[in-house]
C-alpha cells in the first residue's frame, strides 16, 4: 500500500532523527507533532511533505527576501548552471556583483567573498587584528555574529555579564578566546565608550549588529561608537548580515546614518544562495592584498567555493529586483501592518505584547518592559508564552521560529497579511483560553 503524504513526512522525520545529529540543522527544533519537512516553496508560501501549506515568516532564517523560487533568481541560476558551478578563478558574475556592492554599500571601497556570515565576521575580525596590530575585539551582549569561537561570548546569557567578561555560549569554545573578547551592554553609549577608551591600546575592532536582533539602536549610540573607534584607530565593523539590503537598500548604514570601516553581509545579499561578503574601506581591505605585500603580511581568508558564479549570479539578480523603485516602502508597509496587527490582537486578548525591531524584520515579545534597549531587557519576555503562541501559529499554518524573528519578504501580499492576522487572532484566543485569561 502506498504511504500517505503524512506517513511519508513521519518516515522522513524518523530518518532525520536517526541520521542527522540532533535530528535537524542546529539549535532550532520544533516539537515532533509540529515538525515539518519542507517539500517546496513558492513566493511567501511553503508546503511540507505532508501537503500542508504555510505562510513563511522564517524565510530560511532571512535569506529569502525575494520569496521562494523568485523567477529572477531561478533564471540567473539556470543560465549559469550549464556553464559550470565553480572555477576558483575570476568569473564575470563575481566581478559584477562586487561592482554593484561597492556602488551600493556606503563603507565599501572593495569587497571579499566568503561562504557564510560566520566566516565573514570571523575574517573581518582577523583583518582588523592585522590592520591594527592589536588582538582584542569588543562585541555587545546579545549580539549574534555566527558560530566561530570569538562570536560566542555573551550572546544569550540568563543574567547580565560581568562586563567586559562574559560566559561562552557554546560548550567547546576555548576559554583562551574569551581573553580576547570584551562584551558590553548594547545601547549604553557612555559605558561602551568608557570601556573602549580603557582598552583602546589593545582593541583591534568593535563589532556591532546595528539593529541588534530586534533592538533598535538608540539615537547617538552608533555615532558614539563611530567617534570613539575613529579616535583610537579601532576598526568599526557593522554586522549587516540581517540588515543589509533589507531594512533599506543601503542597510543600517543608510537607515541609521553611520558609516563603519567594514561591514559584513549575508542572507539576502545572494538571493538565498550560500554567499557572504566583507565590504570595507580600502586600507583595511588591503590586508587581504597579496599583490603588494609578501604572503606573511597578508590575511589568509580564502575558501574553495568563495564567489562561485552560481551564487554571484543569484546575487546580481537579487540586487536587480531589490533595486527597483518602490520595493522598500512596500516591504516596510507589509511589515508595519503585521507588527501593528499582532500587537493590537495580543492586547485585545489580554496580553502585554510588543513587536520590536524594523518593519522588515521584527520580534514578538511578551513583556511589559519599556523601552527594550538591551539583551537584559529582552530576557524579561515570557518565553513560555512566546513558545506556546508560536506553536498555535504553526498549528494554523504560519511558519515561524518561536521566540525569534518574523522575516517579511517582498512576496508577502496584502491577502497574506489578512490571513496572517486572522491566524494571529485565533492563536491569541487559543492562548488566552489555555492560560485562563
Ligand atoms: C547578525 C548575524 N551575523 C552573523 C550571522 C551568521 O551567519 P551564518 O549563519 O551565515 O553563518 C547571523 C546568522 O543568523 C546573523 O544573524
Amino acid at each position: 500500500m502506498n504511504a500517505t503524504p503524512a506517513q511519508r513526512q513521519a518516515a522522513l522525520l524518523a530518518t532525520a532523527g536517526r541520521v542527522l545529529a540532533g535530528g535537524g540543522l542546529g539549535l532550532f527544533v520544533l516539537p515532533p507533532e509540529l515538525n515539518v519537512v519542507v517539500a517546496r516553496g513558492e513566493g511567501s508560501h511553503v508546503w511540507d511533505v505532508a501537503g500542508r501549506e504555510y505562510i513563511d515568516y522564517h524565510l530560511g532564517s532571512g535569506p529569502v527576501l525575494l520569496g521562494h523560487g523568485h523567477p529572477a533568481i531561478t533564471r540567473a541560476v539556470a543560465e549559469q548552471l550549464p556553464k559550470g558551478t565553480t572555477y576558483y578563478f575570476l568569473n564575470e558574475a563575481e566581478i559584477e556583483l562586487a561592482r554593484r556592492l561597492v556602488d551600493a554599500v556606503p563603507c565599501a571601497d572593495a569587497v571579499h567573498y566568503t561562504g557564510s556570515g560566520t566566516e565573514a565576521t570571523f575574517y573581518a575580525l582577523r583583518m582588523a587584528r592585522a590592520f591594527t596590530g592589536r588582538e582584542k575585539v569588543l562585541k555587545f551582549e546579545g549580539a549574534w555574529h555566527g558560530m566561530h569561537d570569538y562570536g560566542l561570548w555573551g550572546t544569550v546569557p540568563a543574567a547580565a555579564s560581568p562586563y567586559p567578561r562574559a560566559a561562552p555560549d557554546s560548550i567547546g569554545v576555548p576559554a583562551a578566546t574569551g581573553d580576547t573578547v570584551l562584551v558590553a551592554p548594547f545601547n549604553d553609549a557612555t559605558r561602551a565608550v568608557e570601556l573602549i577608551e580603557q582598552h583602546a591600546h589593545e582593541l583591534a575592532a568593535v563589532i556591532v549588529e546595528p539593529l541588534q536582533r530586534v533592538l533598535l539602536p538608540e539615537p547617538g549610540f552608533l555615532a558614539a561608537l563611530r567617534a570613539v573607534t575613529a579616535k583610537h584607530g579601532i576598526v568599526l565593523v557593522f554586522d549587516e548580515i540581517v540588515t543589509g539590503f533589507r531594512i533599506a537598500w543601503g542597510g543600517a548604514q543608510e537607515k541609521y546614518g553611520v558609516v563603519p570601516d567594514v561591514a559584513t553581509y549575508g542572507k539576502a545579499v545572494s538571493g538565498g544562495l550560500p554567499l557572504a561578503v566583507i565590504a570595507g574601506r580600502h586600507d583595511v581591505m588591503a590586508t587581504l592584498d597579496a599583490r603588494h605585500q609578501p604572503r606573511e603580511r597578508v590575511v589568509w581568508a580564502t575558501h574553495t567555493l568563495n564567489g562561485n558564479p552560481i551564487c554571484a549570479a543569484a546575487g546580481c539578480a537579487a540586487l536587480d529586483v531589490l533595486g527597483a523603485p518602490g520595493v522598500y516602502p512596500r516591504l516596510a508597509a507589509t511589515g508595519r501592518r503585521l507588527r501593528e496587527g499582532i500587537v493590537e490582537a495580543g492586547t485585545r486578548h489580554g496580553f502585554t505584547v510588543q513587536a520590536p525591531g524594523e518593519d522588515a524584520v521584527f520580534g514578538v515579545r511578551f513583556t511589559a518592559r519599556r523601552p527594550l534597549r538591551n539583551w537584559i531587557d529582552l530576557t524579561t519576555a515570557d518565553k513560555d508564552l512566546g513558545l506556546r503562541w508560536a506553536l498555535e501559529l504553526l498549528r494554523r499554518g504560519l511558519l515561524v521560529n518561536p521566540n525569534e524573528k518574523f522575516y517579511v519578504s517582498i512576496a508577502h501580499s496584502d491577502a497574506d497579511v489578512d490571513r496572517t492576522l486572522d491566524v494571529v487572532d485565533a492563536a491569541f484566543a487559543a492562548l488566552a483560553r489555555e492560560v485562563g485569561r
